[in-house]
């Protein structure tokens, strides 16, 4: 298998770098700048690219490697640090600017011939981030690209095969970035494209199964995408070894919980435990009416019983597992060991509680490729592009007090949205869609007769990161037939509306 090395220099985009080369069907590894040279030449690479990080090179702290590297006869591509490196490294000039250069600068490709710039027109758009440029290439470079500021955007030594940009092609921001790393691999370091997500599942599988050996591994299903894609490559790899606790705290989606135990009863193979505790929740939550309050007392709750359920489960010590994704990491590389997914719900490993260690399959990956990987083993469709979902569940859609009536009442109004949607296909159209119950009772009429019951009302959200979102512009036919529904298919429910706010000042849920 053809492999690439992102050797890290700290920079933040290391990991996208990794990502954007996948894209283009070439694995890569991603090796820490610490990484001995005699590790980088046995591994077999066919390229080299050395990120950015955020110092300086004059600064002897800063993280520097041994320019040898430059000769063991496999292609670098240098990216912002990682380009200042390459130049310090083989003897060219390197100075600190009187101003940084940021943001989106015009580059001006100086040497079309250049393979790293090919089919990449003469002048576009990049990303740019720095202090420290280069103004004077090393013997044997040549300038191939220029910015205003910057006399040596980009520069190259074909002979040895070694090239550096000073701006960041990873970004999308960078118009042709992703067209001058795939020039890089495919042009420059001969690559053929031979990796897929079958490479990933088969290599993960086989990690896996020698890590785990012959013990035991507990994972905290959730039934959403990340979890139950870390559920389906642990099951691939180990079977029965294999115990997914899923706490049903009576909060998630109609028929959702039965839906989750149907598909990894059936579709794979481990011993799937579901803890149905609706009862436990309500009581929980009875006469409780603050949001945060409530979301305080589902969080803890919940993992109360999934931390009982593995106690009294593990009779011997094994693995714990977590479907914790790369954007989920707050460390840079790999995922750190005792880190625990805590971002939502704040809740800590208990003490007395001790794993042989972590296991994270898919800490490397982003959202849109773990989808790719859940799709590849087999997962149902809806739970690989299940929308967000909270945590706490329901009961931040559910206004004022929980009761047992009125998550009935929602989940049949919620699934009355849903598939209508999925009918009309118009859900593709939207980040995120759901009824809300605000625990308001309005004045109807049914036939000859006042009725006094239930609002719903529907809320759908268009956004890229769910920081800002616009109501969605639903056609009004739509929104007439899910109204027409709810009111009939849904007892209790006399009225409906449509939340027509953004976020901001609105949020996209209710609480
Ligand atoms: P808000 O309401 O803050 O929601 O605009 C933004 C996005 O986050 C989701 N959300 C949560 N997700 N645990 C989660 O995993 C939570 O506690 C939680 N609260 C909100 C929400 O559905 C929306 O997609």
């Amino acid at each position: 298998m053809e492999k690439i090395l992102v050797l890290d220099f700290g920079g933040q985009y290391n990991q996208l770098i990794a990502r954007r080369v996948r894209d283009h069907r070439v694995f890569a590894e991603i090796l820490p700048y610490t990484a001995p040279l005699s590790v980088i030449k046995e591994n077999g690479y066919r390229g080299i690219i050395f990120t950015g990080g955020p110092n300086s090179v004059f600064d002897p702290a800063s993280p520097h490697y041994d320019p040898a590297i430059l000769d063991i006869g496999v292609p670098i591509l240098g990216i912002c640090y990682g380009c200042q490196l390459t130049a310090f490294m083989a003897g060219g000039r390197v100075e600190t600017a009187e101003q940084s250069e940021y943001g989106k600068i015009d580059l001006h490709v100086t040497d079309a011939a250049s393979p790293l710039f090919a089919d990449i027109p003469t002048d576009s758009v990049v990303w740019m981030s720095h202090t420290d440029r280069v103004t004077v290439p090393p013997a044997g470079f040549a300038v191939t690209a220029t910015t205003d500021a910057c006399p040596v955007a980009a520069m190259e030594d074909a002979t040895r095969r070694l090239y550096a940009v000073q701006f960041h092609p990873e970004v999308t921001h960078s118009v042709y970035g992703n067209k001058l790393l795939e020039n890089f691999l495919y042009r420059v370091c001969g690559c053929s494209g031979d990796w897929e997500m079958d490479s990933f599942i088969e290599d993960t599988v086989a990690r896996l199964r020698e890590q785990i050996g012959d013990k035991q591994v507990i994972l905290g299903l959730s039934g959403g995408v990340d979890s139950s894609v870390a559920a389906g490559l642990l099951s691939r790899a180990v079977g029965k070894q294999l115990t997914c606790v899923f706490v049903d705290q009576g909060l998630m989606r109609k028929d959702e919980g039965d839906f989750v135990e149907k598909t990894f009863t059936s579709l794979f193979d481990m011993r799937f435990v579901r803890v149905n505790c609706q009862e436990h929740f309500l009581s929980c939550l009875k006469g409780v009416v603050d949001p945060e309050q409530k979301r305080h007392i589902i969080g803890t709750e919940f993992y109360k019983v999934f931390w009982e359920e593995i106690r009294r489960r593990s009779s011997e010590k094994g693995f714990f597992a977590q479907g914790t994704i790369y954007p989920d990491c707050i460390e840079s590389g790999k995922g750190d060991a005792d880190k625990i997914k805590t971002h939502h719900n704040k809740v800590k490993m208990p003490d007395d509680v001790e794993f042989l260690g972590i296991i994270e399959p898919l800490c490397d990956l982003f959202k849109d490729e773990v989808r790719r990987v859940g799709e590849k083993l087999g997962i149902p469709h809806e739970l690989v592009w299940r929308q967000p979902f909270p945590g706490p569940g329901l009961g931040v859609r559910i206004i004022g007090e929980i009761t047992a009536e009125k998550v009935e009442i929602l989940q049949n109004a919620d699934w009355v949205l849903r598939d209508e949607m999925a009918k009309n296909g118009y859900e593709q159209h939207l980040a995120q869609f759901f009824c809300v119950l605000p625990g308001v009772s309005t004045v109807g009429v049914m036939g000859d007769h006042r009725t006094y019951d239930h609002l719903v009302a529907i809320r759908a959200v268009t956004t890229d990161d769910f920081m800002t979102a616009d109501w969605a512009k639903i056609p009004y036919d739509i929104l007439a037939r899910v109204s027409n529904r709810i009111t009939n298919e849904v007892k209790h429910v006399n009225r409906v509306v449509y939340d027509i706010t953004t976020k901001p000042p609105a949020t996209v849920e209710w609480e």
